[in-house]
C-alpha cells in the first residue's frame, strides 16, 4: 500500500511481539516509521537512546522500516512526517479500550489520521515489555521474548551485570 505508516510505542524494551507487528506492517505499507514516544502513564526503565538502539538493531535488514523518537504528541509527529496511518498491535480484548481511547484522541488532534489494529500472533498474546523486564530481573530466560541481538544488553542492564 502506498504511503507511510507509523508504529508508535514506548518500547521499553522492544519485544518479539512488537517486532512481529512491525514486520507485518512493513509488508502492508510502502514505508514504516517506528517511533519511540513518552507514555506519561509509565516509568521508563531504558533510556531513549537504548530503546532506539535496540529497535534499530532488531529491524536491521528490513529496508522500508525507519526508527525515530519524538518528545511530543504522536498526532503532530504523524502530520509532520506525512503519515496518515498509525499501526498498533492488539493482544487481547483487554488492550482494546486503552488502544481505542488513544486512536480516538489521535483522530481528534489530527483528523487526517486513522489507526489500524493488527492482531498479535497467538505466540505473542501474553508478551509485553513489563513481562520481559520481570522475567529478566528474576533471573529467567528471555530468549524467546526478545530479538536475539539485544538479549544480552537487556539482561546486562536489568540484572546490573
Ligand atoms: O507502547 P505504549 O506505551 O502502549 O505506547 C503508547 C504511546 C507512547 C504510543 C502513547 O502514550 C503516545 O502516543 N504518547 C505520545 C503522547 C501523545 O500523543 N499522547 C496522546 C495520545 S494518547
Amino acid at each position: 500500500m502506498k504511503g507511510t505508516a507509523i508504529c508508535p510505542g514506548s518500547f521499553d524494551p522492544i519485544t518479539n511481539g512488537h517486532l512481529d507487528i512491525i514486520k507485518r506492517a512493513s509488508r502492508i505499507f510502502e514505508k514504516v516509521i517506528v517511533v519511540v514516544l513518552p507514555n506519561a502513564a509509565k516509568k521508563e526503565n531504558f533510556t531513549l537512546e537504548e530503546r532506539v538502539d535496540f529497535i534499530k538493531r532488531s529491524v536491521r535488514g528490513i529496508d522500508n522500516v525507519f526508527v525515530d523518537c519524538y518528545d511530543g504528541l504522536l498526532a503532530e509527529y504523524a502530520k509532520s512526517h506525512g503519515a496518515g496511518i498509525i499501526v498498533k498491535g492488539l493482544r487481547a480484548v483487554t488492550d482494546f479500550e486503552y488502544e481505542f481511547q488513544m486512536a480516538l484522541t489521535n483522530k481528534k488532534i489530527n483528523c487526517d489520521i486513522d489507526t489500524i489494529f493488527i492482531p498479535a500472533d497467538e505466540h505473542n498474546m501474553y508478551l509485553s515489555s513489563s513481562i520481559v523486564r520481570q522475567v529478566a530481573v528474576m533471573g529467567g530466560d528471555i530468549s524467546e521474548f526478545v530479538p536475539s541481538d539485544i538479549e544480552q544488553d537487556i539482561l546486562k542492564k536489568l540484572r546490573r551485570l
